[in-house]
């Protein structure tokens, strides 16, 4: 843990934007940084959560760990991204309203749109104001706000985690250590499956190994990073790249680049692993995000299936 706290100095620190009533200064502030986590991890996850139903037949609950005002929930539930968000917020107009007035807004806005999860959402951070948004605008069903670092899950944690199926996070550990790991599934009735993108300065032994004692096999998807966001500045850059050579990681083509990489991890009970190796249920589509100009997609299935044409 005391390595994590270390690592986490050479981050900058964002306490600021993740504490606030609503998320425009995530969104400004990130968003400036390319922050894009959610947006590749999306197609990821939705491939991991059908996986999961291929294997249960049964629609999971998805507790998104450290889910600061509920991206993952609006890009995996939603045809949304980071960076159609980002626009939606960087509109003056959008700047001058309350918070109040933004979540009704924004809770109208995302009942708008179809459906397209595979998933129910609750969250978990210890930003109160940021869970309390989520739900607010209708992002995740429920919400605890808690610091499993700093102390033990209360009664009413328990209840809410002991239905979890599938333990997601993206840009928390570092954040987080084994120790919150440990409480969630302490919470649960059933180990969870664990689904992590993890910078790749914070090593995942510590928490695969917690996993580990409750039965879950963590296997880590080789040959594929995944783009967290640009440094801040020079600082940042050079602080990662001390950390990640300090741990003998190669940088070249990587952080050398320019930005933050994190990897996947996925821990599930070893017959699942057996059932299908995570190699097997994920593919990585690379430059899915950069299409300029014109495309052709199918929608619908079957005899319904239409050729639509989509403009750039
Ligand atoms: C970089 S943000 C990532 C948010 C979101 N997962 C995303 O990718 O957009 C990190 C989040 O972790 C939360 N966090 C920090 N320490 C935490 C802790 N001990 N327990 C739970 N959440 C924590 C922060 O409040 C913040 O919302």
């Amino acid at each position: 843990m005391q390595q994590f706290a270390t690592l986490n100095a050479s981050k900058a620190n964002f306490d600021n934007i993740y504490d606030q009533p609503d998320p425009r200064a995530y969104f400004s502030v990130l968003g400036a940084l390319d922050y894009m986590i959610p947006d590749v991890a999306e197609p990821i996850i939705r491939q991991i959560l059908a996986a999961r139903y291929k294997r249960t037949g049964t629609n999971a609950t998805v507790l998104d760990l450290g889910c600061s005002y509920g991206i993952n929930a609006a890009v995996h539930r939603f045809p949304l991204s980071v960076r159609v968000l980002r626009r939606r917020y960087a509109n003056p107009e959008m700047a001058a309203l309350s918070a109040d007035d933004l979540a009704r807004l924004d809770r109208n806005y995302y009942a708008s749109w179809p459906q397209i999860g595979a998933a129910r959402f609750i969250g978990l951070d210890v930003s109160a104001p940021a869970v309390r948004y989520a739900v607010a605008v209708g992002l995740l069903e429920a919400g605890v706000v808690a610091n499993f670092e700093r102390g033990e899950p209360r009664p009413q944690d328990r209840l809410s985690l002991r239905q979890v199926d599938v333990v997601l996070s993206t840009g928390c550990v570092g954040y987080v250590t084994e120790r919150t790991f440990k409480s969630i599934l302490d919470c649960a009735d059933d180990p969870p499956w664990v689904v992590s993108f993890v910078l790749r300065m914070f090593p995942y032994e510590p928490i695969a190994a917690e996993l580990g004692k409750r039965g879950l096999v963590t296997e880590k998807l080789a040959g594929a990073t995944f783009v967290q966001r640009r440094f801040r500045d020079v600082k940042e850059f050079t602080d990662c790249l001390t950390a990640l050579e300090k741990l003998n990681i190669d940088t070249r083509g990587l952080e050398a680049e320019g930005r933050f990489q994190a990897e996947l991890f996925l821990s599930r009970p070893r017959a699942d692993v057996e059932a299908a190796p995570l190699a097997k249920i994920v593919t990585v589509v690379s430059g899915r995000n950069r299409t300029i100009g014109t495309r052709y997609v199918r929608v619908g299935r079957g005899a319904d299936a239409q050729v639509m044409r989509v403009p750039s």
